[in-house]
C-alpha cells in the first residue's frame, strides 16, 4: 500500500454528516496530493451537501486531526467539491469545451449568436449543449421555437434537457409560468446555475457547451468562473459606441476572471441594400472592442434581410446561416488545437 492509499484508508471511516455515510462509502476521495519534503498533504473530498457549512467544518476538523495527530503531517490543506460533480458534466474535464457568450448590453443579439452558433456546431457534427444562463431574461426556448414546459427527470432524478435541431437545451424559461416575471435573489440564481451544471443529464458524448450569459457584469459571471474557470468567452457587440463601450467592460471582467477570450463578434454590423452597404447602427464597434481587449474581431454578422421572415434562427443555406457555419468551423479548429 502506498502512502496515498494509506491516507485514504485512515480517512475512510470519517462520516459525512450531510448524508450520514462514511467518506469510504461515499467514494469521496477526489485527490490526495503529497509533498514529502514539506511533510504536507492536500486532500480534495466530495461532500454530499456542499451548502452544509457545519458538516464541512466537522469534516475538516476530523480529517486534519487524523492527518496531523495520527499520521504526523505538518501541513494539511483540505478542499471540498460536491459529490455529484464527478458524475456531472463538470466531472468530464477537458473533454467538454465551454464557450460563454457575453455582452455588455442586452439587445445586441447575444442569445441569437449563442443559439445559431450552437446549431452550426451541431450541423458540422459536434455534440452540443446550450445553457441559457440569462436566468432573468431567459428566452432561449422562444428563440428556438420550443414549447415551454417543465423538463422530465430520469431515474437518477436528473433533469433531462430538451433537444432542438440536434442541440440539447436547458433554460429557466422551461420552468416558468409563461409571462410571469422571475423574482429570485442572488443565492437562488446561483442554485439554478448549479442545477444546470450538476443535475442535467446531458448526453454522455457532449463536446461543446454554449452558455448564453446575462448582459452586464453581475453575479452569474462570478458563478460561471467558480463552476468552470476554463470557460472561454466570446464578446458580442453591435457597431454602435453605446454597445461597444459596455461590451468592453464585460470583456475586461472576463479577463479579470482569467477566462480566455476567443474574440469579438460584431452583430448587426451592416445591411446590404441594392448594391450598397449601409451602416445602420454605426461603424467600428467591433474593432474598438477587440483592440481594447487585445483580442481579435473574429466575425461580423450583417443585419438579416427582412424578407427572410425571421431574425432568430438562420437556415444554413442563407447568407447569415453560412456565416455561422464559418464561425463554427473556425472555433472548432481553434479549440481542437
Ligand atoms: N443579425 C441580426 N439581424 C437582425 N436582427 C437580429 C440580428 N441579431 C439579433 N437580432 C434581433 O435582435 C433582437 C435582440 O436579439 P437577442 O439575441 O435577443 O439579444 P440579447 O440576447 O443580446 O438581448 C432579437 O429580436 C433578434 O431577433
Ligand atoms: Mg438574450
Amino acid at each position: 500500500m502506498n502512502e496515498k492509499e494509506r491516507i485514504q484508508e485512515k480517512l475512510s471511516a470519517i462520516k459525512d454528516p450531510s448524508n450520514e455515510r462514511t467518506l469510504g462509502e461515499n467514494d469521496a476521495f477526489r485527490h490526495i496530493g503529497l509533498d514529502e519534503e514539506k511533510q504536507a498533504v492536500t486532500v480534495l473530498v466530495g461532500v454530499a451537501n456542499e451548502d452544509d457549512q457545519q458538516a464541512k467544518q466537522k469534516l475538516r476538523r476530523e480529517i486534519a486531526t487524523i492527518l496531523k495527530r495520527d499520521m504526523g503531517y505538518g501541513g494539511v490543506s483540505i478542499d471540498f467539491e460536491p459529490l455529484k460533480k464527478k458524475e456531472s458534466i463538470l466531472g468530464k474535464g477537458k473533454k467538454v469545451k465551454y464557450i460563454g457568450v457575453a455582452s455588455g448590453k442586452g439587445g445586441v443579439g447575444k442569445s441569437t449568436v449563442a443559439a445559431n452558433l450552437a446549431l452550426a456546431l451541431a450541423r458540422i457534427g459536434k455534440k452540443v449543449g446550450l445553457i441559457d444562463a440569462d436566468i432573468y431574461g431567459a428566452n432561449m426556448p422562444v428563440i428556438l421555437d420550443m414549447p415551454i414546459k417543465p423538463p422530465k427527470s430520469d431515474a437518477k432524478k436528473r433533469i433531462v434537457p430538451f433537444e432542438k435541431h440536434g442541440v440539447e437545451v436547458i433554460s429557466t424559461q422551461f420552468f416558468m409560468d409563461e409571462g410571469k416575471p422571475l423574482m429570485w435573489r442572488g443565492p437562488m440564481l446561483s442554485k439554478m446555475l448549479n442545477h444546470f451544471f450538476y443535475d442535467v443529464a446531458w448526453n454522455d458524448g457532449i463536446e461543446y457547451i454554449i452558455i448564453d450569459l446575462p448582459p452586464g457584469t453581475g453575479d452569474v459571471a462570478l458563478d460561471i468562473q467558480r463552476l468552470i474557470p476554463e470557460c472561454r468567452m466570446l464578446i458580442v457587440t453591435t457597431p454602435h459606441p453605446s454597445a461597444s463601450s459596455v461590451a468592453v467592460k464585460a470583456g475586461f471582467m472576463a479577463k479579470e476572471l482569467k477566462h480566455e477570450l476567443l474574440g469579438v463578434i460584431e452583430n448587426m454590423s451592416h445591411f446590404d441594400h441594392e448594391g450598397e452597404t449601409l451602416h445602420i447602427f454605426g461603424k467600428g464597434g467591433g474593432e474598438t472592442v477587440a483592440d481594447k481587449l487585445s483580442t481579435s474581431l473574429i466575425q461580423k454578422i450583417p443585419i438579416a434581410r427582412p424578407e427572410s421572415g425571421h431574425h432568430s434562427l438562420f437556415d444554413m443555406e442563407e447568407e447569415v446561416g453560412l456565416i455561422y457555419l464559418g464561425l463554427a468551423n473556425k472555433l472548432a479548429k481553434t479549440l481542437a488545437s
